[in-house]
């Protein structure tokens, strides 16, 4: 089995992805990548940082893993092409999930970052590239599409469908039967009592409808 990993990142989110793997996971960490234009230092943590647009020569498919656990800016879209970039170079991606979280044999996807204390509810799927920061209440029989974001404390009640790249603000708490569309945001402390509108701005209890204005925040 390939246990072999280079990180994608050389900011907070990597580092953390770092202390993560090396203390709670049978992976080994051997790089990190960046793309060739903030490739600013050589090393990071000791370890080799090399760039993303050739990583392949270094670093081929075959024989090491990716991860890319990245921030949600510009409501998952750069995550989504740092993912996508790296299936087309042909990596598979390891997820993390911590020994701390409480999952219910879900069906998880590839380049998942899921922390400590997330409770996974039997019968709820998540897709690809899906970051669950600490602490979220992820009910049953829900569907969690590719490249979506928790931040912390979030409530998904059970049954519910969340749509690609939505993100969702820390103590969000979301109804049963509901759907978050495309690209949501669901802002801190939203309490969402119906499905959204797909690239919506949602706020408030409970939740509306918004200006666009906080997109560009996220
Ligand atoms: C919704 C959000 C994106 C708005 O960001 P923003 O556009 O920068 O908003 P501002 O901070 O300029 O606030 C604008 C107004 O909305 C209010 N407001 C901001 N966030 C709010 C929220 N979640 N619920 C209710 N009101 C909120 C502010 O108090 C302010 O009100 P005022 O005009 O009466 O003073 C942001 O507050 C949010 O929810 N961020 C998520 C935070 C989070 O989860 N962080 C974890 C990161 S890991």
């Amino acid at each position: 089995m390939k246990n072999k990993v280079v990180i994608f990142g050389v900011l907070d989110t990597a580092e953390l992805a770092h202390w993560y793997l090396e203390n709670d996971s049978a992976y080994e960490v051997i790089a990190f990548t960046v793309n060739q234009s903030y490739l600013n230092e050589t090393s990071f943590k000791g370890l080799p940082v090399v760039a993303f647009e050739r990583l392949e020569e270094t670093y081929p498919p075959a024989d090491f893993l990716l991860f890319a656990p990245m921030t949600g800016v510009k409501m998952n879209t750069v995550r989504k092409k740092i993912y996508e970039e790296g299936k087309c170079k042909g990596y598979e991606f390891i997820s993390y999930v911590s020994s701390k979280a409480t999952v219910c044999q879900n069906k998880i996807g590839e380049n998942c970052f899921i922390l400590e204390d997330n409770t996974l509810q039997p019968f709820t799927e998540i897709g690809n590239n899906v970051v669950m920061w600490s602490g979220n209440h992820i009910g049953h029989h829900g569907k969690i599409e590719d490249h979506v974001f928790f931040t912390s404390h979030v409530v998904l009640s059970g049954h519910c469908h969340v749509k690609e790249r939505a993100w969702f603000g820390v103590n969000a708490t979301i109804r049963d039967y509901i759907t978050v569309g495309e690209g949501c945001l669901i802002a801190m402390g939203a309490v969402v009592t119906k499905s959204t509108e797909d690239d919506g701005f949602y706020m408030g209890s409970p939740a509306k409808k918004q200006e666009k204005k906080a997109m560009e925040v996220y």
